[in-house]
């Protein structure tokens, strides 16, 4: 059975990830600062698998502290990292913070798999290296444009990074996961997205809405160049990313990589509006949303959505759950937890 670490395990993504990996037989150690999480996730993910993974909690870059528990983890086979910081105005407010937080933690880590051999690693990158494309959908070989904010360059450079010790270190072998916007919840409404203080992503934000906890969604930007003025994404069903990871992992397990250094777009290839996902949600949960159309949210691109071909081909991956599934499983979550 092989030994995963997984930081950020208490995380919106890295729960559902544990999840997947646990009902796969895989063995799990979590890490997680419970700076955006908490530790009540744990249980949640015992309810739900039935297993109860040892969980340290300490930020990555306490070298000492990363040390000590790789010492009391004898074993680890491999990493998925997702332990970062990923707010994008706040990382505009507090750039240090976040060249501290995600890249050293990654330095870090990627100095114990150095001294312990271990090879295998799973990065958390984002579609935000692309920028603004110039051409739609966007494949894995679209340029990386400058990034629009501190948060965006920590997975630039962190991808960077991981090249680089790529090609130093042959033995090491890295993919990094581009996701495009990751929504929803697990079908068991026992783990979610918990955002603290006032959402910035646009999901948590309607069910909050809806939910009476905020009096009403401002659709930031009318007059896009899009079918209905609002901007697109590619939304993606959290469930099919965290799935993206242990098809990833499998990949590196058994050599199956092309070059050491690998990434892959993970959305569903479908680009939807904000007013798409509204009107959607609205179906779905046979509710009525409290919003009106306001000006663009500064650092925000117009469109963009993936090229899915070669995460499909190569990684052997693709999404199987659709919008509507991911708000009807957004809202169950939300009103389990705000009940
Ligand atoms: C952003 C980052 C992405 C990051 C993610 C995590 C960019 C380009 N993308 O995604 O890299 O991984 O956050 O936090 O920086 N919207 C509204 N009203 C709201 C909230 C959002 O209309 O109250 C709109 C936005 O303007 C956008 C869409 O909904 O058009 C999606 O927004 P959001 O969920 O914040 O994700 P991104 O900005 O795409």
């Amino acid at each position: 059975m092989a030994k995963v670490l997984v930081t950020g395990g208490l995380g919106y993504i890295g729960s559902h990830t544990v999840v997947t990996l646990l009902q796969q037989n895989f063995e799990v150690v979590i890490v997680d600062d419970l700076s955006n999480s908490q530790a009540s996730v744990l249980d949640r993910v015992e309810q739900i698998s039935g297993q109860r993974p040892p969980f340290y909690q300490l930020n990555l870059c306490d070298e000492s502290a990363v040390e000590q528990m790789f010492d009391k983890e004898p074993g680890i086979d491999s990493i998925i990292h997702f332990a970062a910081s990923k707010a994008v105005g706040e990382s505009v407010a507090k750039p240090l913070l976040y060249y501290k937080n995600n890249l050293l933690s990654l330095i870090h880590l990627l100095e114990q798999m150095n001294q312990r051999g271990i090879t295998d690693f799973v990065f958390s990158s984002s579609c935000t290296v692309y920028g603004q494309p110039d051409k739609l959908p966007v494949t894995e070989q679209s340029p990386m444009k400058p990034a629009e904010s501190p948060y965006g360059n920590t997975k630039q450079v962190g991808e960077q990074i991981l090249q680089d010790a790529c090609r130093a270190y042959p033995s090491l072998q890295v993919i990094a996961l581009r996701y495009f916007n990751p929504v929803g919840a697990h079908e068991s409404a026992l783990i979610g997205e918990l955002p603290t203080g006032v959402p910035n992503n646009l999901v948590p934000f309607i069910t909050q809405t809806a939910a009476g906890l905020r009096p009403q969604l401002k659709v930031f930007g009318q007059d896009y160049d899009t079918p209905d003025g609002t901007a697109v994404r590619d939304y993606i069903h959290v469930v099919d990313l965290a799935e993206a990871h242990e098809i990833a992992l499998r990949r590196l397990m058994n050599d199956k990589q092309k070059e050491n250094f690998e990434f892959f777009n993970i959305g569903t290839g479908e680009g939807h509006s904000v007013l798409e996902v509204v009107k959607t949600f609205e179906k779905v949960n046979d509710l009525s949303l409290n919003y009106e159309l306001a000006d663009r949210r500064p650092g925000d691109v117009e469109q963009v959505y993936a090229d899915t071909h070669y995460a499909n081909t190569e990684l052997g991956w693709k999404a199987t759950r659709n919008l509507e599934e991911m708000l009807t499983s957004a809202w169950k979550w939300q009103k389990r937890i705000s009940q």
